[in-house]
């Protein structure tokens, strides 16, 4: 299976994405994660990403592409996998289908998580996540035990350098100018299921659920909370 999941800063992608590998078994690639890892570990391709991302533009093409023909090449990919925040323009979209054919695959499905503006906002400034782990919380609806701390690893939590709003207002910009046309250019295809993700994150799981069994998971049962 290769699904991607599609949707504005702050939809729900990661926090649906990990759900969805826990239920399908297959890894999920996310080229903002690789962005801020890499920077983490001061690569130099990772601090040039991240004059992009800090100020909440797009990395440039030729940078994402590189990183993600790698990635999906890698052993662990071979059955499939779920995209996080690629493609994000047509160029990388058309980049994808020719770098999938190259091994005789293609995209099997896109899930686009409809959420409103307001929530948006509300999602992304209330976020706080654990750069150890990668798990991510919300200060309202999904707060960790301890207040800042990691539930998983124990590690004090962070509030991420692109979720204020000077950076928040230029992500959404950029997403409405370069991204949303990615929807057409799937929909055209015939690969789009939007999923309306203004609710909380077990209720739009089972409305994943369908999509999932089309797209050629094989689900085990999930506590989404859990
Ligand atoms: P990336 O890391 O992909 O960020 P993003 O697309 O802005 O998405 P987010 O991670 O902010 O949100 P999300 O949809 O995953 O929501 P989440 O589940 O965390 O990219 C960062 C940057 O890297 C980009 O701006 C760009 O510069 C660069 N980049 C990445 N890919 C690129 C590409 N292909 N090309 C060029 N540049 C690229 O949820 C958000 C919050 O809401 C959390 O606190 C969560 O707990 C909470 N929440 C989630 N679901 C619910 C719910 N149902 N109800 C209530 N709260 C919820």
């Amino acid at each position: 299976m290769i699904l991607i999941l599609f949707g504005p800063p702050g939809a729900g992608k990661g926090t649906q994405g990990a759900l969805i590998v826990k239920a399908c078994g297959v890894p999920k690639i996310s080229t903002g994660e690789i962005f801020r890892d890499l920077a983490a570990e001061g690569s130099p391709l990772g601090l040039k990403a991240k004059r992009y991302w800090t100020q909440g533009k797009l990395v440039p093409d030729e940078i994402v592409v590189g990183l993600i023909r790698e990635r999906i090449h890698s052993s662990d990919c071979k059955n499939g996998f779920v995209l996080d925040g690629f493609p994000r323009t047509v160029r990388q979209a058309e980049t994808l289908n020719l770098l999938l054919s190259e091994s005789g695959r293609h995209v099997d499905g896109v899930l686009s998580f409809a959420v409103d503006h307001e929530e948006l906002l509300r999602r992304l400034i209330g976020r706080r996540t654990c750069n150890n782990c990668g798990a991510a919380y919300h200060v309202t609806s999904l707060p960790p035990g301890q207040e800042n701390v990691c539930d998983h690893c124990g590690h004090a939590l962070e509030h991420r350098a692109d979720d204020n709003p000077e950076a928040i207002k230029v992500r959404l910009a950029e997403y409405d100018a370069k991204t949303a046309p990615v929807l057409t250019y799937y929909s055209e295809r015939g690969l789009l299921t939007t999923v309306d993700a203004n609710a909380d994150p077990s209720t739009i799981f089972s409305r994943v659920g369908e999509v999932l069994g089309r797209v050629g998971c094989v689900q085990e049962p999930v506590n989404a909370v859990g």
